[in-house]
This record gives C-alpha cells, structure tokens and sequence, in this order.
C-alpha cells in the first residue's frame, strides 16, 4: 500500500465521521486543476448562478424576472396535475434540476380535499421521486393516522420540487422559479383546506416572512387565483423529530383541521 493510499482512506474514513453519507456529485472534482477562463464578454447567463443569488447586487435581474415568467406561462398552460408534472419533468431553469436524482412532484389523493405544502424534498424523497418518504414522511403518517386520514385520504407536496444539494434551505432563485408551478397545482388540485408544514411552506403560500413558532395553530386564508381557501400552518415534521415537546402543539393543530373538516361534512 503507497503512503497515497493511506493518505486518501484516513480522509475517506475522516469524512464519513464527520458525518458525510453520500457523494454530492457523480464526477469527481480536481480542485488542483487551474480554473476555466471566463466566458466572453457577451455570453449573458439566462439565469442567475446560485453564487449570484446569494449577492443580490450580482443579480442579473432581467434574465432572473425572464425566467420566472416563463415558468409562470409554462405553469399556466397546464390544464391537469399530469401536464403539470410533465411540464416540470421538462422545465429546465431551475437550478436544483441538474443536481436532483428525481422530480419530486407529490403523493396521495388530489381528490381528498386535504392538501399538505412541505419545504422541498430530501436524500430520500431524491431517491424515490415521492414527497415525505423518509423519517419526517414516517411521522406524517403517524399524524395522519391520528386524525384518520392516509395518503389515499390526503395529497402531499412540497414548495420546492427538486432536492437542494444537502438539504439547504432553498434559495429565493429557487423558490421564486417553483412558486408559479406550486400556485398552480394548488389551483389544479383546489382542495378544500391547505395545511403548511414548516417556515418555508409558510413563507411562500401566505407571503409573509413571520416565523413559524407565530403563525402555527391560527386560521390564515390562500386567496390567490381566484381561490379562497383555509389554510392552517404547523411545524415541519422534521422539527418536531428534533423537538419532541413541540409535538403536543403540533397534536392541537392536527386536531383543529380535523375538527374544521368534520365541521365542513368532511372532504
Ligand atoms: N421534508 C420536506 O419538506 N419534504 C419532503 O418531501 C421531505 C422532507
């Protein structure tokens, strides 16, 4: 064995505890390798990098605002949840696409009444191509279950339709790209009642930039597209596998939509 060897298995062994679970990219990167000369003057970005959108003075703005449009047409143009889908399996300017496995477009029932708005999917959900699979998904289920309700009886999504490389918050650029094709599943679907699971899905369905800790357990309506629709804002379930003691809150909250929808005939 070469002292490289050795060298390169104490990083690998380092790394994996550190915590490091899966490789990020499927080429490896030569970071020893000198940099690529900048693209001509003249080459514009059709959109914004991820760098950029972290330095909002660097935004390119117009091909940022272009890009947005077209989603916004190419959103509006589906007249069911499988163009819809298909449309997204098509759209490439979001940046996510290119590092994602899968589309993660949604699961369970369109026609329960009942729609769940999470953040945006995980190593899991990459995998499969399906919303809340995973540990967080295994406790949704378990709340579903409370108020008698599963994935046949209830319709499942997320704001953010490709994974974030690491499950970083997804930045404004993404959101902003995924929010046309979120407003108009939520049209296409037009469920009686949305519930939100966490900031993000809060943040982007009832615009406004109050935390989640504020706005959980209340009342808030969705009156866009022509739609007026109760929506009920809770703790992420990822959260409340981190906080145990938020789960009776979260309980409560559960309860209120079931209450509101027993309320309503069920849906
Ligand atoms: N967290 C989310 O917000 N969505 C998923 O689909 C999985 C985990």
């Amino acid at each position: 064995m070469t002292d490289d060897h050795d060298l390169a298995l104490a990083m690998l062994r380092w790394q994996v505890e550190m915590g490091a679970d899966e490789a990020v990219g499927d080429t490896p990167v030569n970071r020893l390798a000198a940099p690529p000369p900048p693209p001509p003057k003249s080459a514009e970005p059709r959109l914004a990098t991820p760098q950029a959108a972290r330095a909002p003075q660097a935004l390119a703005l117009e091909p940022v605002q272009e890009s947005v449009s077209t989603a916004r047409r190419i959103a509006q143009g589906c007249n069911s949840l499988d163009e819809l889908r298909e449309a997204l399996l098509r759209f490439d300017l979001c940046p996510l696409r290119a590092t994602a496995t899968n589309l993660v477009f949604a699961d369970g029932n369109p026609d329960s009444g009942l729609m769940f708005i999470g953040e945006a999917p995980g190593a899991d959900e990459d995998r499969q191509g399906l919303p809340f699979v995973g540990a967080s998904g295994k406790l949704l289920d378990r709340m579903l279950a409370a108020i008698g309700r599963d994935r046949t009886s209830a319709y499942i999504t997320n704001t953010i339709f490709w994974r974030p490389p690491g499950n970083r918050t997804p930045t404004p650029l993404e959101s902003e790209l995924c929010v046309p094709f979120l407003e108009r599943h939520i049209e296409l679907v037009r469920p009686k009642m949305l519930v939100l699971l966490g900031k993000q899905a809060a943040t982007v369905v009832l615009e406004t930039a109050d935390g989640i800790t504020r706005l959980r357990g209340k009342w808030k309506s969705y009156t866009r597209s022509g739609l007026d629709l109760p929506v009920m804002p809770t703790y992420h379930p990822a959260y409340l596998l981190r906080n145990a003691p938020a789960k009776r809150e979260a309980w409560r909250d559960f309860l209120e939509v079931k209450s509101r929808l027993d309320s309503t005939n069920g849906v």
